[in-house]
């Protein structure tokens, strides 16, 4: 968008984008605010919190905004750096993963997510994800091998409403890769970092 060109909507669209900004930043410092203040001393900074490339994730968050997605499921919490960034987006979170959250994000700052600890390979598992169903995004983050991130986007992509986006984390990791350029209609995030891919759902 040109600065000498902008209309009146426009101006309104560039100051609630750069407000939807200052909440990610402030989203991003919440986590180091957790992660600082218990007590415990680190050494990898920022694994383990949110295992993301802080502007290759905003550029995904830039699709989210204008979704505006009402329910939210994740594959693979870990810690729930994520799981924070969509409940700032959604009101209704829904976060799976294996194990229960590690790390130490206190609970009581998820106060509008769901968690649901199981296999996701598991059709128990999915039973469970499919109770809340339909989801306006999926984020695949689970279990990384290709036949894994296959059987996760098979198994529940179809729990996408039409018009949804399903992302994948660690498009640049190869066993990831391999399945994903099997997709047609992928887009990847330009920042490229650990590569976040997306893809609408007709
Ligand atoms: C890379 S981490 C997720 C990182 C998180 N999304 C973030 O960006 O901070 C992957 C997570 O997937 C979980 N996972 C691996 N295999 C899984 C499976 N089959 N079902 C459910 N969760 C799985 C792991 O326990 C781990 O917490």
């Amino acid at each position: 968008m040109e600065h000498g060109s902008l209309t009146a909507s426009d101006h309104i669209l560039a100051t609630e984008v750069k407000m939807e900004r200052y909440i990610y930043d402030c989203v991003w410092d919440r986590i180091w605010i957790a992660r600082n203040n218990d007590g415990v001393e680190r050494t990898n900074e920022g694994r383990g919190f949110i295992q993301q490339d802080k502007e290759e994730f905003w550029q995904l968050m830039e699709y989210l905004i204008e979704l505006k997605p009402q329910k939210i499921l994740e594959i693979g919490n870990a810690c729930g750096g994520t799981t924070l960034f969509w409940q700032a987006l959604a009101p209704e979170v829904y976060s799976l993963d294996i194990k229960p959250l590690e790390g130490h994000i206190p609970g009581n700052y998820f106060p509008n997510v769901t968690f649901i600890v199981g296999d996701a390979h598991k059709q128990e598992t999915l039973e469970e994800a499919k109770v809340f169903a339909p989801y306006d995004f999926l984020f695949i983050d689970g279990d990384h091998c290709t036949e894994g991130v296959k059987q996760d986007y098979e198994m529940y992509s179809p729990l996408v409403r039409s018009g949804g986006i399903v992302g994948f984390h660690d498009y640049n990791h190869d066993p990831v890769r391999t399945f994903l350029k099997k997709l047609d209609g992928l887009t990847v995030m330009p920042m490229d970092r650990f590569g976040i891919a997306i893809l609408k759902v007709s």
